[in-house]
């Protein structure tokens, strides 16, 4: 069985103030909470505050990108062990924006993940179509190869037991549109069918989760299908009542 996930992508959002109140609304509510996992991805500057109050909680963090060296000369950047040392769960790769606003291509993403594994981190790889892709019916042609690096090599698609896929078609983020619950049940049991010719028991415990105008009242509806295991939240994982309703549409708490 695989634990739904609702992970929440504040993006380049917050400050000290809003992550305090925020945090302390989730934490009050999520307290006996077994049946989904939560996790939230603040800004690097927030993680420290975010550690600190979330620790011994059951809720998870985790950085919204990574960089690819370990340490040194690389003014701007984050590593791995860094993200470990403030206590990250999990690392987001290959977000839409890093593809399209910072120009990261599939081999760095692909290089990304590698080095979120190997540092134990669990990576949340993002892949996701844009409306032109999806009006010229190539879907299926950039979700493949958006993977193809980790399908294609053994030891990153062993370590996709450590690893959640994220479909947010590029159409749907920050759009309002939502992928209908079929449009989103078809692709993810595409991504669950390439996993499964490779290896069947990875394909069957792993997460994969939708993206993309996610909010409370469509959540249950998509968190419905059988291979939708929870979703990544943007907008409306920065209000606590928003993204605690969300959260409750696969939970029964
Ligand atoms: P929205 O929920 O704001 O559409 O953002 C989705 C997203 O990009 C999460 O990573």
């Amino acid at each position: 069985m695989r634990k739904p996930m609702v992970a929440g992508n504040w993006k380049m959002n917050g400050t000290k103030q809003s992550v305090g109140e925020l945090l302390a609304a989730l934490k009050e509510q999520i307290t006996h909470v077994s049946d989904v996992e939560v996790a939230v991805f603040p800004p690097y500057v927030l993680l420290g505050q975010v550690e600190q109050l979330l620790a011994g909680s059951l809720v998870s963090w985790g950085a919204q990108n990574l960089d690819i060296h370990t340490e040194g000369a690389y003014t701007g950047e984050i590593s791995a062990h860094m993200l470990k040392d403030f206590g990250c769960t999990y690392v987001l790769v290959g977000h839409s924006e890093r593809r399209a606003l910072y120009h990261e291509s599939n081999e760095l993403t692909v290089e990304k993940y590698r080095v979120a594994i190997a540092a134990g981190l669990s990576p949340i790889f993002c892949i996701g179509e844009t409306f032109e892709e999806r009006k010229k019916e190539k879907t299926y042609e950039v979700l493949s190869a958006q993977l193809l690096g980790i399908l294609s090599s053994q030891e990153n698609l062993a370590s996709l037991k450590n690893a959640v896929i994220a479909y947010e078609p590029v159409w749907a983020i920050g759009t309002g549109l939502t992928a209908s619950p079929e449009m989103a049940q078809d692709v993810h049991q595409k991504i669950r069918f390439w996993v499964a010719e490779r290896d069947k028991h990875i394909a069957d415990g792993l997460r994969i989760l939708y993206g993309g105008s996610v909010k409370s009242d469509n959540a249950k509806s998509l968190f419905a299908m059988p291979d939708v295991d929870g979703g990544l939240i943007g907008g409306a994982s920065l209000k606590a009542h928003d993204f605690l309703g969300i959260v409750k549409s696969c939970s029964s708490f």
